[in-house]
């Protein structure tokens, strides 16, 4: 054996420094978005039975746990609520009502945490009694005169303190009417991440649990992409961007690591990701049954998102993440 091998790739993985040193993808605290969930009451603190360690908190408990939350580093919160039925109409107006729960919550948020982004969603279904992103009428989704409810949302959002709108609705033209809405009340600051591509997925089930909004009738189909596609994508975004946006989000993120990593080539803003809820209730699961590594398969999933090119990751997570960093 006289065969001389040149170039050995072992040698940058033989010690944990050296692993360190050759280590082409990070992941920080700082590139992590935590969504939780507000709920009405007090003292409540229950958790989503398909989301093991995610809780619905009303907003005394949500408060302490925002403490421990900054405390722990993480910079921003995507707020999600849940309303009972009756609080639910056709047309969404408890979106933008003055002084609801969610409006409020976000308010005293942002007077207690002034320092933590505030992001929050913008789409009809959490207050809507049809379970969709749109106004329904004869069983069709309407495009437009989703608009006009979108653009009330998002300034009542920011009025009430949003730092980053989150429109997660996919109406045609969306981004560019809530900005001309912002623009016009003077929010010329609060910014969009837009969920520019958002497949219509299964992975959304534990999520729909969490807020009791699961569409009363048919799919998200006609709006929500279809997952087979990926040059479609490259429409969204671009409209997207036409239309104003910060930030580019792709939803959900580990079946979609493709479309992550094409949008992060082909646009120069920071593209975001959205580690949903089926995918972290996977790994919860099967830790929980004790088939794999739960912080492994974290660790190794949060930074299969990164390496695919986003820099922002919302998940479940966030929390954990923190706490095993700490
Ligand atoms: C609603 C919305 C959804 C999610 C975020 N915003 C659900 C849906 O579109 O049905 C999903 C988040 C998750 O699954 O974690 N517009």
């Amino acid at each position: 054996m006289s065969y001389s091998i040149p170039r050995r790739p072992r040698r940058n993985r033989q010690s944990a420094a050296i692993r360190a040193l050759a280590q082409e993808t990070t992941l920080s605290v700082n590139d992590l978005i935590y969504p939780m969930f507000i709920v009405e009451g007090s003292g409540v603190r229950s958790e989503v039975k398909s989301m093991p360690g995610i809780y619905r908190h009303s907003l005394d408990t949500l408060l302490e746990e925002l403490k421990e939350v900054t405390d722990l580093g993480i910079k921003c919160i995507d707020l999600f609520p849940n309303y009972p039925e009756d609080k639910k109409d056709k047309y969404a107006t408890e979106s933008y009502r003055e002084g609801t729960l969610y409006l409020d919550a976000l308010k005293t948020i942002k007077d207690k945490f002034p320092d933590l982004a505030l992001m929050t969603d913008v789409a009809m279904d959490p207050y809507s009694s049809d379970g969709h992103d749109g106004l329904v009428e004869n069983g069709k989704i309407l495009n437009d005169e989703t608009l006009d409810i979108l653009a009330k949302m998002a300034v009542a959002q920011a009025r009430a303190g949003a730092d980053i709108l989150g429109p997660s609705d996919m109406m045609d033209g969306r981004v560019g009417f809530i900005r001309e809405a912002l623009d016009a009340e003077g929010f010329t600051d609060v910014s969009i991440m837009s969920y520019s591509v958002k497949y219509a997925s299964a992975f959304y089930g534990p999520f729909r649990d969490a807020l009791d909004s699961a569409p009363r009738f048919g799919d998200k189909k006609t709006y929500q992409m279809n997952p087979a596609n990926v040059r479609e994508a490259l429409i969204e975004a671009e409209l997207d961007y036409q239309e104003g946006a910060d930030f580019l989000m792709v939803k959900p993120a580990l079946a979609y690591l493709d479309v992550i990593k094409t949008l992060n080539q082909n646009f120069d803003l920071p593209i975001a990701a959205y580690n949903v809820s089926g995918e972290y209730a996977m790994i919860k699961a099967a830790a929980q049954n004790g088939w794999l590594d739960g912080d492994r398969a974290m660790l190794e999933t949060l930074m299969s998102i990164r390496r695919a090119g986003a820099k922002i990751i919302l998940t479940y997570f966030a929390k954990e993440f923190a706490l095993l960093q700490a």
